[in-house]
């Protein structure tokens, strides 16, 4: 099978079959959890408890917002899809969500925005779909934009999957030309299954206080999703990685919610005074992992 960005643009390739797809699949879902935890975890908040605002671009059904609100953060979705802004909504994802073609910038004003994740999407700008696109001229329109909204020192972290290292090239080389400093972040680089590529940039020139991730697994353990026959020993793909101090596992705290007969009643309560209450579907107070 093609990779998706060769059977369609992205807003035909995610019609409403294929963004209902992607949303019940039990693998997506645990996948892109996983990588959208990562990018949260390489942003390197301030542990201070303050909500953030943030950005997830290509933010699809909400899968990868579903993290970052999930760790109590406020954030605004782009998607040129549609169908999958429609999953989000029926989702009931609380991001803000945004119709619109990141290659034709962000729009947003300077500075108002503390960072940024984008998860599985942006490669796609490297695609000309239209005898108007021109990759170089959409990486430039967006990194520029992602630039000016971000607060200095603020980071953006991007899960891509390029599809050959020219790809990669293109992609860095407008972050950096847009200002950013910063680095690619391999996780689990010797396994064909778990190897994940991050773009860790951070807004303005490096600095003494500029974060230094470091890939996991960098060191030949296998990731648990592994085993023998997966692990792909060419080093000859590994580009620049970072150190990093990875703190330890993280603590659950269990959160009793009120129940989904309690919501139920309280948004008919709501509709019975005239208010605009989103409709009760199968999302509807589902349970969601507890903030920590
Ligand atoms: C693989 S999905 C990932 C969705 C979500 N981030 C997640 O983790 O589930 C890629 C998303 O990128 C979006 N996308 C692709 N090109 C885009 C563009 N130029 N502007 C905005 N969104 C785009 C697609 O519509 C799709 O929803």
């Amino acid at each position: 099978m093609p990779r998706p960005e060769l059977q369609a643009p992205p807003e035909i390739f995610y019609n409403e079959v294929e963004a209902r797809k992607y949303t019940t699949s039990s693998r997506i879902i645990e996948i892109q959890a996983k990588i959208s935890e990562r990018a949260l975890e390489l942003l390197a908040l301030p542990n201070d408890g303050i909500p953030r605002l943030l950005l997830d671009i290509g933010c699809g059904s909400g899968l990868s917002g579903e993290t970052l609100s999930e760790n109590g953060h406020h954030w605004i979705g782009y998607d040129i899809s549609s169908s999958m802004l429609d999953v989000a909504l029926e989702r009931e994802a609380e991001g803000d969500l945004l119709l619109a073609d990141m290659g034709q910038g962000l729009g947003l004003r300077p500075g108002v925005v503390d960072g940024a994740i984008s998860i599985s999407a942006v490669q796609w700008l490297c695609y000309a779909d239209k005898s108007s696109h021109e990759p170089r001229m959409r990486l430039k329109a967006f990194f520029g934009t992602l630039y000016r909204c971000l607060a200095r020192g603020a980071r953006a972290v991007l899960q891509l999957y390029a599809e050959n290292r020219d790809q990669n090239e293109m992609i860095s080389t407008y972050a950096m030309r847009a200002g950013f400093s910063g680095g690619v972040v391999v996780d689990w680089p010797h396994s064909s299954k778990a190897r994940k590529e991050y773009l860790v940039l951070t807004c303005g020139p490096p600095s003494a206080q500029t974060y230094q991730p470091k890939g996991k697994g960098e060191n030949g353990e296998l990731c648990s999703e592994d085993n023998e026959s997966d692990a792909d020993t060419d080093d000859s793909q590994m580009v620049d990685v970072y150190d990093r101090n990875r703190p330890r596992k993280k603590l659950k705290v269990k959160k009793k919610g009120k129940g989904r007969e309690w919501v139920l009643k309280k948004k008919e309560q709501m509709r019975n005074k005239g208010y605009n209450v989103p409709p009760d579907t199968q999302y509807t107070a589902r349970k969601r992992k507890a903030r920590f």
